[in-house]
């Protein structure tokens, strides 16, 4: 059996498609009821919904032998997992975004309002600018409006949330997608039912 942790919500919906597409369906996940974790012994697989921002947790602690997460959540915590595959779904992209308009002064520090810290130390770093990075746990858009931050580094992916609240995008960070991730230890000693996984999600795979 391989463990699969799966991303509560929308794009968890399409991953678990893909899967199925590939072969590793599972009828039990399609009337949960309350239950949790859902097996699938002629598959071979054993699928649970996490929230997404676990997943990687699940799969760097092994309680998962695979995982699909967002490269936004691989590149801010950095777990000690493989990334074996991009699925190219979830696609959208980091990115730096300001009010229309903003004029950035580089004599001055920059307050980032952020989810990412990581990721936006990472890019500020890279350019050699001050920043004051101002956490939070969502609805980042608020922050330059109320002057809490000049700037923000969020997800974008339509690009209405920045719109309707009059902001625009300065830069991209790096795009995003869903990845597949696999636990290490899980891929050493069970690595050809991951790898032929991980083959046949390869093969449906938009390029
Ligand atoms: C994400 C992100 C943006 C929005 C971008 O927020 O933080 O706010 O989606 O999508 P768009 O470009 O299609 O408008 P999410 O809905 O995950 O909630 P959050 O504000 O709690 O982060």
């Amino acid at each position: 059996m391989i463990n699969i942790a799966l991303p509560k919500g929308r794009l968890g919906e399409k991953v678990l498609a893909l899967f199925e597409q590939a072969g590793f369906d599972c009828p039990a996940i399609h009337d949960p009821g309350r239950r949790l974790v859902f097996e699938s012994e002629s598959a071979g697989v054993r699928y649970f919904w996490v929230k997404p921002s676990d997943v990687a947790i699940y799969v760097e602690r092994g309680a998962a032998d695979l995982g699909v997460a967002g490269k936004d959540i691989l590149l801010e915590y950095e777990p000690d997992v493989y990334e074996l595959l991009d699925l190219g779904l979830g696609r959208c992209r980091m990115a730096v975004a300001a009010p229309r308009g903003f004029y950035d002064d580089e004599e001055r520090t920059l307050k980032v309002a952020t989810k990412f810290t990581n990721i936006a130390r990472r890019y500020y770093a890279r350019q050699s600018r001050d920043i004051d990075i101002i956490h939070l746990n969502g609805s980042i858009e608020l922050a330059p409006i109320l002057g809490l931050s000049d700037v923000i580094v969020d997800i974008v992916e339509t690009g209405a949330t920045l719109r309707e609240n009059d902001l625009a995008v300065l830069a991209e960070v790096v795009p995003i997608s869903a990845r597949l991730i696999a636990n290490k230890a899980a891929y050493s000693f069970k690595h050809g039912a991951i790898d032929m996984i991980s083959e046949k999600l390869k093969g449906l795979v938009q390029p």
